[in-house]
Order: C-alpha cells, then sequence, then structure tokens
C-alpha cells in the first residue's frame, strides 16, 4: 500500500496532517527520507519510521501457487472452478487477485497478492518482467524455429512479438520439449508463437516469473506464502523511489 495511506491506517493523522510529515521530511524508508507519500511500501521489507518511531506491522498477503490444470485464472467465475477456489478460506483476503494470466489448461507458477500496486508494476509492458515455460509440442522443434523466435514472431493475423529466447531440451519428430521465455503477456501467446510455425502446444507449464521461481516442493493446486527471501527479490517492483 502507499505509504502515505498506512500512515493514516496507522493513527498518523488526516490525509492533510500525513502530507505534512512528508513535507517536514519526517518520513524515512530504509534510512531515505521521503519528500512524498506515493510509493507502495510493506514492513516485511521496508524499514519506516516517522520522526525516528518505528512503523510496524503493515503488510499484505503474497502467495506463490502451482496451478493446476483445469482451474480458471480468475477471481470469480459463474460456472468454473477458480485459483481462489483452491485457496483455504482464510487465506481468500479482500482484495487477492492472481497477478498475470495462465491458461485453463497451462500449468505453473502463479503470484497472488491483495497489494495491487505491486501487481500493477509487475504486469506493466515497460518492465519486461520475464516469464519462462517449459512447453511439449507437438512437432520437431528446430533451429530455424529458435531463430524465428529470436527476430521476433509475428501471429496469423499481423500481431507481433518481441524477440522471445527458445531453448530446445528434446527434439525429435512428433514431439518435442522446449524452454521459452518471453517478456511480454500477450494473450495464448506461448501457443499462438508456436502455431505461427505451423506447431501445436500440447502442454504448458510456467517455471517462472521476474524473481519467482516455482516451487517444485507444491503439488499442483498446493500453494504457500511467501518467503522473505522472495519478498526482498520483488522489492525493485515496489518502485522504492528515493528523494
Ligand atoms: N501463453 C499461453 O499461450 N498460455 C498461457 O497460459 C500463458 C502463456
Amino acid at each position: 500500500m502507499r505509504i502515505d495511506k498506512v500512515l493514516e491506517e496507522k493513527g498518523f493523522g488526516s490525509r492533510k496532517t500525513v502530507k505534512r510529515l512528508f513535507q517536514r521530511r519526517l518520513v524515512e524508508v530504509d534510512g531515505v527520507t521521503l519528500s512524498d507519500g506515493s510509493f507502495n511500501v510493506d514492513t516485511r521489507i521496508h524499514q519506516i519510521t516517522v520522526n525516528g518511531q518505528p512503523v510496524a506491522n503493515y503488510t499484505h498477503t503474497y502467495l506463490v501457487m502451482n496451478k493446476p490444470s483445469g482451474v480458471v485464472t480468475a477471481v470469480t467465475d459463474a460456472s468454473r472452478q477458480t485459483v481462489l477456489d483452491l485457496l483455504h478460506p482464510e487465506d481468500r483476503v479482500p482484495g487477492l487477485y492472481p497477478v498475470g494470466r495462465l491458461d485453463r489448461d497451462t500449468e505453473g507458477l502463479l503470484f497472488l497478492t491483495d497489494n495491487g500496486q505491486l501487481g500493477y508494476q509487475l504486469l506493466l509492458p515497460d518492465k519486461k518482467v520475464t516469464k519462462t515455460y517449459e512447453a511439449v509440442v507437438n512437432e520437431e522443434v528446430t533451429e530455424a524455429d529458435v531463430a524465428a523466435f529470436a527476430n521476433g514472431i509475428t501471429f496469423i493475423g499481423g500481431e507481433t512479438c518481441q524477440p522471445a529466447m527458445l531453448t530446445i531440451i528434446e527434439a525429435a519428430p512428433g514431439r518435442s520439449r522446449v524452454q521459452l521465455e518471453i517478456q511480454e503477456g500477450k494473450f495464448h501467446q506461448v501457443k499462438k508463437m508456436f502455431l505461427a510455425q505451423g506447431k501445436k502446444v500440447m502442454y504448458l507449464k510456467r517455471i517462472a516469473m521476474g524473481p519467482l521461481t516455482l516451487d517444485e516442493m507444491l503439488a499442483p493446486g498446493e500453494y504457500r506464502p511467501c518467503t522473505d527471501a522472495e519478498l526482498i527479490k520483488l522489492k525493485p517492483y515496489f518502485r522504492y523511489k528515493e528523494n
């Protein structure tokens, strides 16, 4: 949450009073004095003080899930099971949502949070957050495909993609296993990239998103809170600007 809102909620005064705390340069985060309250903080990873007095216990929910196939990446759905339906009721906190979308038949890493500012930053195109996928494809993937992905695939219909890194893990006529890194998040992007090469994705699993990697200890459908180490890796996306 924005630091000015945190200070309001923590009883440092009204919006106007809190604004004055910044003008008087009394608010520090990690030892840096701030002149406005616009950025996102969490006391699990930021040390906040007001006039030297520590501000503690303001945190959000951050979960990593191994999304199973057959479940919709949404907060609600009229008829189908969603990723939120997989959570224990006590973990379904208000405002919790999946950051980025995996198709119903895609498995793997899904990050969920009620920290909307963080989620927004992770999805901003200019942040170029790398998403890494493992895929099984119905044909032999070749070095010509690797080159085409590196040059930027054009979808059937004309839409173009940024260069992407395709690595062949094993390739044989009728079945290949590959790893693909992309920075964009177009709808059905991986499947459409292979379709543009005349190939079909049979199985898709996300294994990393930015600094987060899939915890292989999580069976499909399982999830856990992010560790402090994971949160620290996400810290750059809190857009902590020094001033
Ligand atoms: N690309 C796809 O085609 N599907 C996904 O679920 C994610 C990326």
